[in-house]
């Protein structure tokens, strides 16, 4: 990939696919990470709302929205060439038909600018240390191409939402507590609906759904790739965010008790997810 061109679906290798090599329990995570992916667009409405006025902030909200929706096209893509019978396009209307984002909305539902931009690159923590997790997770040679190109996209999309996070928080004289408290929120809300209903969109067949049961399906598979450096770094990146030091004693017992939990909840869901 050339520097400062993104990258497209045909610089993907999908002739080195392998189908023996795919882990069908994987499967079903990225089957649900395509639909959120893939409903980025909505997200650059919701944004364009929030900062209507900030011109340069719109623009850059729509090439990251560009960028995610592609996340999805190839993830959905490679689920289609594993599993014949997943139909990409079907299963994300079933996605967008029972989950809907707050488009309407025309402050940000964090309270402040400042605090939809934290929440924002808590997402893109989210989502660099997960696909960095995927891609090293799986033998599949397709996907980890995809998955690296994917994670290096979402380590770029929390640095462009850190700058502007930075410009807002100056003009709004947001706090440090503030975004600590935003910043905690946000990852709370990382076991609630999206992903569990996007799981289950995918991968939940003529079933009615079932909220618990499916997030907690969901978290089961997702949280067991994580390594203790995705979560070191994870943990970096969100206090930075927070605004607190990423290299304190702090972040350090932060990310030793994060770790800890993740694997410590991975045991409790067995009993209810499998
Ligand atoms: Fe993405
Ligand atoms: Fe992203």
């Amino acid at each position: 990939m050339t520097v400062g061109k993104h990258w497209t679906l045909d610089d993907i290798p999908w002739d080195r696919f392998e189908r023996s090599k795919v882990d069908p329990e994987l499967l079903k995570v990225i089957k649900a990470a395509a639909m959120v992916e893939y409903n980025g667009g909505d997200y650059a409405t919701y944004l364009c709302n929030v900062f209507p006025d900030d011109l340069e902030f719109k623009a850059a909200a729509k090439q990251w929205a560009g960028e995610e929706v592609q996340h999805g096209l190839a993830l959905g893509r490679w689920a289609e060439m594993a599993d014949p019978d997943f139909g990409f396009q079907a299963s994300f209307k079933r996605f967008t038909e029972g989950y809907r984002l707050p488009l309407d909305a025309r402050e940000s539902v964090r309270g402040s600018r400042s605090g939809e931009l934290v929440a924002r690159c808590i997402v893109e923590v989210g989502t660099s240390s997960y696909y960095s997790a995927l891609g090293e997770a799986t033998e599949e040679p397709v996907l980890r191409a995809i998955c690296k190109n994917i994670a290096a996209d979402e380590f770029r999309h929390y640095r462009l939402f850190y700058k502007h996070l930075k410009r807002y928080l100056d003009k709004e004289g947001v706090g440090r507590l503030q975004r600590v408290l935003v910043a905690l929120r946000r990852i709370g809300e990382s076991e609630d609906d999206e992903l569990a209903y996007a799981y289950y969109a995918a991968n939940g067949g003529d079933e009615p759904y079932d909220r618990k049961r499916w997030s907690h399906a969901y978290a089961y598979r997702a949280f067991g790739y994580y390594r203790p450096k995705h979560v070191e770094r994870g943990i970096a990146m969100t206090f930075k965010a927070a605004g607190l030091n990423p290299r304190g004693n702090l972040a350090r017992w932060t990310s030793r008790g994060a770790y800890r939990f993740l694997k410590y909840r991975r045991q409790r869901l067995a009993a209810t997810a499998a």
